[in-house]
């Protein structure tokens, strides 16, 4: 595995040193090229999507028409709401100019002449510091009609900043299509995809802000650099947001393929304590969880997790320790699916509901042995039945949780189901009226 060494550079976000740092040349060197070249470029790079899914890019771009007869168009997706995740807020706040470089070389390659920088609501801090990095870019002639002096081309294109309104649905790339036309955040069903049927109905390319922040490094120091990085089937680095139960939670940047106790034990500072880890969950709340006796060699890539059972997903790495409540855990985790679920199709809308019903009924001590099979149960009626995938990101942490941990939460609900109705009824009769001396 090659070592990159990355020199420390202060103020990076303001446009006058990203330039003095070699900003916005690889723009220049793509808006020179045959679009295919750059297609082809990021398709041999290996670059895979930093969105959840881990899909190679250079082919997603290959799927735009290449006629000219309808607008195309570039989402950038930055609603970042999957608990877990925070790395795209950094590259907002520490390096918005590379963002909004991979964006003109993207539109370019794809024939877009507009892009959406689609931003979570709630981020109204990254919002205004992305707001203020594009303000200055159309300003220095990198965006809008200037570019066709700044870079000597015939091309040009508008980027804008649409700010979502607080739905986690909205960061589903149909969805937040949607959101942008101005209609309910909705999921639309596939086919056909966007690069058929978009924005508008027109060609268009969804990409995570993580992945397009990688397109400038691929054009300036060429895709054999870029993949020889970490893995080879999932090359580059990765942000990982570290959170939970860690000494220096944060967001580190480190080659794809790097060990998942690495990152826990020598990064991010090992557990406080030095308790033992009873819990991880590698890529952000939705994606399986992983026993804490289980991680042993774990790399974070998305086929090293996917032979351990799991996802790399947006990288977000939550760590439980072994006095995590995990019952509780899932129960929140629930909720929030529950909560988020646009209630379009009936297993999602109505099977969120009820897995967090029985995670409730098993916290108060009502719950059985037999709760557990039941949400087993529930979780595999929604996988592969909804229209968008949030159906799964509700099923997989609930089903592979319990089945992963059936022993705990056994043992859990074993303890637990001793102070039920009984004796709330028996309390009532000390009442002063009690129930059934009214009724006799
Ligand atoms: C419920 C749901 C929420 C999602 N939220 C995000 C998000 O916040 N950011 C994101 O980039 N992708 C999100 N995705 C994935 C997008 O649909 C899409 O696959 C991704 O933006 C593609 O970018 P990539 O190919 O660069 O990974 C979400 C998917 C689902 C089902
Ligand atoms: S799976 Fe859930 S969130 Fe997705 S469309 Fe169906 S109801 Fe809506």
């Amino acid at each position: 595995m090659e070592k990159i060494v990355l020199p420390e550079i202060n103020n990076l976000h303001l446009i006058d040193v990203y330039i003095e740092n070699g900003g916005y040349t690889a723009a220049k060197k793509a808006l020179v090229q045959k679009k295919d070249d750059i297609i082809d470029q990021v398709k041999k790079s290996g670059l895979r999507g930093r969105g959840g899914a881990a899909f190679l890019t250079g082919l997603k771009w290959s799927f735009m028409p290449k006629s000219d007869d309808k607008p195309k168009y570039l989402c950038v997706n930055g609603d970042e709401s999957e608990p877990g995740s925070f790395k795209d807020r950094q590259i907002f706040e520490f390096n918005p100019h590379q963002l909004i470089e991979g964006t003109l070389i993207t539109c370019y390659a794809i024939g877009a002449r507009t892009a959406y920088i689609y931003i979570r609501g709630e981020y109204h801090k990254w919002i205004n510091l992305m707001q203020k990095a594009l303000d200055d870019a159309y300003e220095k002639g990198f965006v809008g009609a200037k570019m066709k002096e700044k870079f000597s081309t015939d091309f040009s294109c508008e980027i804008y900043i649409h700010k979502g309104a607080g739905a986690y649905i909205c960061g589903e790339e149909s969805s937040l299509m949607n959101s942008i036309e101005g209609k309910r955040g909705y999921p639309r069903v596939k086919p056909p995809f966007p690069a058929q049927n978009g924005l508008w109905g027109n060609p268009t390319t969804i990409n995570n802000v993580e992945t397009i922040a990688n397109i400038p490094a691929i054009i300036n120091k060429g895709w054999e650099w870029y993949s020889r990085i970490g893995e080879p089937k999932h090359p580059g680095t990765i942000l990982f947001g570290v959170s939970g139960h860690v000494n220096k939670p944060g967001v580190y940047e480190l080659p794809s393929g790097t060990l998942l106790t690495d990152i826990i034990y020598n990064y991010a500072g090992g557990i406080p304590g030095n308790k033992k880890i009873l819990c991880v969950i590698p890529g952000g709340s939705s994606m399986p969880p992983l026993r804490g006796d289980q991680l042993e060699g774990v790399k974070m890539d998305a086929e090293s997790l996917k032979a351990a059972g799991s996802s790399i997903g947006t990288g977000g790495i939550m760590v439980m320790d072994e006095d995590t409540d995990l019952l509780r855990v899932l129960a929140r985790i629930s909720k929030f699916y529950f909560h988020e679920s646009c209630g379009q199709c009936t297993p999602c809308r109505e099977g969120t509901g009820w897995m967090y019903k029985i995670l409730q009924r098993l916290i108060s001590g009502q719950g059985s042995t037999a709760d557990l099979d039941l949400l087993i149960s529930v979780a595999n009626n929604i996988e592969g039945n909804t229209v968008c995938a949030l159906g799964e990101a509700a099923a997989w942490p609930v089903k592979f949780t319990v089945e992963r941990f059936r022993d705990y939460f056994e043992t859990r609900v074993n303890s637990q189901t001793s102070l039920p109705t009984a004796n709330k009824v028996h309390s009532m009769r000390n009442t002063a009226f009690p129930l059934s001396d009214i009724i006799r």
